[in-house]
C-alpha cells in the first residue's frame, strides 16, 4: 500500500508519499480499498502541530474516505465484499486502509463515492450545528463564517432545507458569486464591508439568532453586537486562532440579551455513536435523493497532498478538495 505519512510537523513538505506493508485486519476490523480521500483544515492543523488532537508520529494524516471493501473480519457483521462505504474517523490519506467496522458506513451503489468522501467531517458538522447543539426552526436567521468552505456550503444546503435564512462571510466577490448561486440569502465580503453594520441592517436592527463561528480570534466579542435575544453563538475553530474575549464578562455587559454561547466538536459525535448513526442516515438520505450535493473545489493525486494542503492554507477553495489514490 502507499500513504501519506508526516514524521514530524511543520511545512506541506513534511508530507511524505510512502510505500508501506499493506494492513492485515483482526476480527473486527474490515479492509477498504480507497478511491476518494477528502482534506479537511483540521489536517492542516495537525500537519503544523496546533491540534488539540495530535497523533503520534509517524501518522498517517486523514480523518474520511470512501471506497470498497476488499474483506471483512470474522466478528463484522452486515458488510460484505465489493460493498460501497465510507469510513470514517480513521487515518485516511492511504490506498487502503484496515478499519474497525464501526467506523465503515454502507452507502448505496447509486451514490458517486467522491460525494460520499467529501460528506462525513462538514455535513456531519453542519447538521449538528443546526439540528442538535442549536434546535434551529424555519424562519429564524443564521450567520455563518468561511460560508464558502466545507462546512459553510454544507450549512447553506442544509440550512436551505431547514428553510432558514442565511448571511455568509468570506473575503472574495467571487467566492460570494459562487455561493449566492448555492442559493445563500446574503453574503457579506468582509474583506470591503462592515459586517457589523451589514448583518444588522439585513436583521431590521434586531441581529441573527444563530452565529457559526469557525474563527475566533481576538474579534470574537463582535459576535454579540449582531444576535437577537436570546441568539445562540457556536465556535467550532481557531482560524484566527483561540478566542481572548473574556466570555463571562462580555455576557454579563447586556444580561437581558439572554445571549448562549457553546463550543462545538464533531469528536462530541463521533464519541455517541447511536447520535452519528442517526445523522449518518439522515445524510446519507439526502445525498442519495439528490437534496444535498457536496461542492468539489479539485481532485489531486495522493502522492501530491501537498498541492491540497496549499490550496487549504491560501484559502483558494470553495467546497471541498479530495486526494485521488
Ligand atoms: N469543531 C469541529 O468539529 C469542526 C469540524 C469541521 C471543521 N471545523 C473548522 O471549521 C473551519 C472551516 O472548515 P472547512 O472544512 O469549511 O474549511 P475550509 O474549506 O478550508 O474553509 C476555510 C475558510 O475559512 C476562511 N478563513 C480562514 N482563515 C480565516 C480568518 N483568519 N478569518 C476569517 N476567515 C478565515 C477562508 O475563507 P474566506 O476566504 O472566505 O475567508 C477559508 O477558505 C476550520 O477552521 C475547521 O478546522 C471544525
Amino acid at each position: 500500500m502507499n500513504a501519506v505519512r508526516i514524521h514530524e510537523t511543520g511545512g506541506p513538505e513534511v508530507l511524505k508519499y510512502e510505500e508501506l506493508q499493506d494492513p492485515k485486519i483482526e476480527n473486527h476490523e474490515v479492509l477498504v480499498k480507497i478511491e476518494s480521500i477528502s482534506v479537511n483544515f483540521s489536517d492542516t492543523l495537525i500537519r503544523r502541530g496546533l491540534y488539540p488532537y495530535m497523533p503520534e508520529f509517524p501518522a498517517i494524516l486523514g480523518n474520511e474516505a470512501a471506497g470498497k471493501i476488499v474483506s471483512v473480519g470474522g466478528d463484522v457483521k452486515g458488510l460484505s465484499e465489493g460493498q460501497k462505504v465510507i469510513a470514517f474517523g480513521y487515518p485516511s490519506y492511504a490506498t487502503i486502509v484496515s478499519v474497525p467496522g464501526s467506523r465503515v458506513i454502507p452507502i448505496p451503489e447509486s451514490i458517486d463515492l467522491d460525494e460520499a468522501a467529501a460528506l462525513p467531517i462538514i455535513y456531519q458538522t453542519a447538521y449538528h450545528m443546526l439540528h442538535t447543539v442549536k434546535r434551529i426552526k424555519a424562519g429564524e436567521s443564521v450567520l455563518v463564517y468561511a460560508a464558502a468552505g466545507g462546512v459553510g456550503t454544507a450549512v447553506i444546503q442544509l440550512g436551505k432545507l431547514a428553510g432558514i435564512k442565511m448571511i455568509g462571510l468570506t473575503s472574495t466577490d467571487e467566492k460570494a458569486k459562487e455561493i449566492t448561486a448555492q442559493g445563500i440569502d446574503h453574503v457579506i465580503n468582509y474583506k470591503t464591508e462592515n459586517v457589523i453594520e451589514r448583518v444588522l441592517e439585513l436583521t431590521d436592527g434586531k441581529g441573527v439568532d444563530l452565529i457559526l463561528d469557525c474563527v475566533g480570534g481576538p474579534n470574537f466579542a463582535d459576535n454579540f453586537k449582531m444576535m437577537n435575544t436570546m441568539g445562540h453563538l457556536i465556535w467550532f475553530g481557531i482560524a484566527a486562532g483561540n478566542p481572548s474575549t473574556n466570555l463571562l464578562a462580555a455576557l454579563g455587559k447586556e444580561p437581558a440579551k439572554s445571549y448562549a454561547v457553546s463550543m462545538f466538536h464533531l469528536y462530541a459525535i463521533i464519541n455517541n455513536p447511536k447520535l452519528m448513526a442517526e445523522s449518518f442516515k439522515t445524510l446519507i438520505g439526502y445525498l442519495a435523493e439528490g437534496k444535498i450535493k457536496p461542492i468539489i473545489h479539485d481532485r489531486i493525486p495522493l502522492e501530491e497532498a501537498g498541492k491540497a494542503h496549499d490550496i487549504l492554507e491560501k484559502h483558494e477553495n470553495i467546497g471541498k478538495v479530495l486526494l485521488k489514490p
